[in-house]
């Protein structure tokens, strides 16, 4: 069974139970500027797990398109990938626990034919402090329908992760309690107490599939179903989102729960091909033939094995990242699309393949996922072009490059084993290398790198070419009335509308605020359309008729640029730093800004916001002139 045939299969069936079936949204998320990339099918859901009512209904399939960028340094072994695909299936207040159970267990065990005795779930095991209940409804729901097929499946108490490890599953043992830390989800994998006050959230059930493979006490004693050894593999979660977090110490019931359903369909397809290296299935192969038959190289050499399956995911996430609209660059989404490029290049050249082959395996890519993700086709020129051109930008210095950090490393000698970071910061600067490349070559070799010294560099280099920006714009606020406040956060809600629209490229190049206009210096190299202006009209006056709160929150700098805060001159600022953000109580975050204030509380009667003026400020900056009236 293809993977494209597994997924077929999937959204086949939940439209046979009432669902409809949503094309994916983007891998950049359009209206959470919380995160940079979509890693789960429900985050682009997440206002209609609060009772918005979702436009196509109330049963709702896909599979969406996911990034998880932590992932990138794993990439190389049989199971990690940066991109997946997540078929999802949603009750908004609909169904709930016992349809879900039911149905999903009918459809990987009837529908893709995946034998039950390797089938091990998990639940969660509750959490007395906030009054949410052991949940041993999902439990014995599922022992059930492992009794009909005459398995036997004993439910059994885990606790963490570590109380797993040390404990081990005996014969019979199917069905295994965990807590917050294992079987709770929001909008990302956390606990209860992590959880942030206001997500939509609850206990989970996971399926995983068992692959038999020797237990490695690397990870720990004894192997358990959230063992990492990769023995049991997670093919699915149920997430019984029922509650809300309502304050620190308090979660209250949700009128309708919601069933919000993930399964990784390469992994899924691996537990149906019953191989546990994700690199074999179909859509991952026409890559690997393609660069097989490129290098005269074999996947099953392990001298070129790691490389192999690098180039494959690499490209594959790049291109689709690139489909939907992220260039390579040096900030936020682009810079992973830079990383993705050019270590992909990097491991073409451990595999001799020169100049010209990675776009042939996009077109692979583009050739696998098509008739799923037409968008794909679409910007197939842009696609291909974009490749073309970093690749040919990167293989420009990447002999200089590594020359030069051969010569580094023998000027180090013996001396020390960490790298300079003004010596990283030059491979950056001068030779394209992303840090984490070096670093990689650098662990290749037995020297460390320093993050923290690299950043420094970067900050000074910074610092020294905004000099000349400073200088132009003196003024930021000319005071502190009423009206040059509301002009303030009107600017914030701009620069978001300005970067949702015309792309992350866009950041704040000085501003001068007045009691009577606003006017905004902005990067950006082209005319802005009146169109478009038009449309960040429409997203500010949007958050003001929402009557949006305004909320300050302190942070340190590391944490806001993790979360993806908006912000300039990042080092004109201490190391904890005041995060601004409009936030709207139906959960969307207009903006979110690195600021030193004021600001009004809430965007309630600041009038309607209006942009006057576009012109060129300096080479590749752009000015904007704005009123409130
Ligand atoms: N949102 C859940 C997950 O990604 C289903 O695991």
């Amino acid at each position: 069974m293809t993977v494209a045939e597994i997924r077929k299969k999937y959204l086949d069936f939940f439209m046979e139970r009432g669902h409809v079936v949503v094309p994916s949204s983007k891998i950049v998320p359009e209206n959470d500027p919380t995160t940079l990339f979509t890693g789960s099918g429900m985050q682009p859901m997440l206002q209609y797990f609060l009772g918005e009512p979702h436009p196509q209904g109330t049963r709702i399939a896909d599979s969406q398109k996911s990034f998880r960028a932590g992932d990138i340094e794993e990439v190389g072994d049989n199971r990690h990938t940066t991109f997946f695909e997540m078929l999802g299936n949603w009750s908004f207040g609909d169904y709930f626990k016992k349809e879900q159970i039911l149905w999903i267990f009918e459809f990987l065990t009837k529908v893709v034919g995946i034998d039950p005795n390797k089938l091990y779930i998990t639940c969660f095991i509750g959490a007395p402090e906030y009054d949410i209940p052991k949940d041993t409804e999902a439990a014995e729901l599922w022992q059930r329908l492992f009794k009909e097929e005459s398995i036997e499946a004993d439910i059994v108490d885990i606790g963490s992760e570590e109380d797993g490890y040390a404990r081990g599953i005996n014969p019979g043992e199917r069905i295994f309690y965990y807590d917050g830390t294992k079987n709770w989800w929001n909008r990302g994998k956390t606990s209860p107490q992590t959880t942030p006050v206001g997500d939509p959230c609850g206990p989970d059930s996971e399926m995983f599939f068992d692959f038999g493979t020797p237990h490695d006490p690397k990870w720990g004693e004894h192997c358990h179903p959230n063992c990492d050894c990769g023995r049991f593999v997670e093919i699915g979660n149920n997430v019984f989102m029922a509650y809300r977090k309502v304050s620190e110490s308090k979660f209250e019931p949700l009128l309708k729960p919601n069933i919000d359903f993930g399964g990784g369909l390469e992994r899924l397809a691996m537990a149906v091909k019953g191989t546990n290296d994700i690199f074999l299935i179909d859509t991952m192969q026409s890559i690997i033939v393609e660069l097989a038959a490129a290098s005269g190289k074999n996947y099953n050499d392990t001298q070129y094995q790691k490389s192999f399956r690098i180039v494959a995911d690499h490209i594959r996430g790049a291109t689709f990242m690139i489909g939907d609209g992220v260039s390579p660059s040096n900030t936020d989404q682009g810079y992973f699309v830079r990383r993705l490029l050019r270590r992909a290049i990097r491991h073409l050249d451990k595999l001799g393949v020169g100049e010209g082959t990675l776009v042939v395996m996009s077109e692979r890519v583009i050739g696998a996922y098509k008739d799923q993700y037409p968008e794909l086709d679409v910007q197939r020129v842009v696609i291909n072009k974009t490749i073309e051109e970093e690749e040919q930008k990167f293989r420009k210095t990447l002999k200089a490059g590594l020359k030069e950090f051969e010569r580094l490393l023998i000027h180090y000698g013996s001396q020390t084993s960490v790298m300079d970071g003004k010596d990283v910061f030059i491979l950056f600067s001068t030779y394209g290398f992303p840090f984490e490349l070096t670093e990689e070559l650098a662990i290749e070799r037995g020297f460390a790198v320093n993050r923290g010294e690299f950043e420094e560099e970067m900050k000074k280099h910074q610092a020294l070419s905004r000099t000349g920006a400073e200088q132009k714009f003196k003024g930021g606020l000319a005071d502190e009335s009423e009206k040059t406040t509301q002009l303030h956060t009107a600017t914030h809600l701009m620069l978001a509308g300005l970067r949702k629209y015309l792309g992350d490229h866009v950041h704040q190049a000085g501003s001068n605020i007045t009691g009577e206009r606003t006017r905004f210096d902005f990067t950006h190299t082209e005319k802005v359309s009146r169109a478009l202006l038009d449309q960040v009209e429409v997203y500010v006056n949007e958050a003001i008729a929402k009557q949006c709160d305004v909320v300050m929150k302190q942070m340190s700098k590391e944490q806001a640029q993790t979360e993806g805060v908006e912000g300039s001159f990042w080092e004109k600022y201490p190391d904890v730093v005041n995060v601004y953000s409009v936030e709207c109580s139906d959960g969307t975050v207009y903006s979110k800004e690195l600021c030193g204030g004021p600001h009004v509380q809430n965007t309630k009667n600041i009038g309607t916001f209006k942009i006057t003026k576009e012109e060129a400020s300096s080479s590749g900056v752009r000015r904007i002139k704005a009123t409130l009236s």
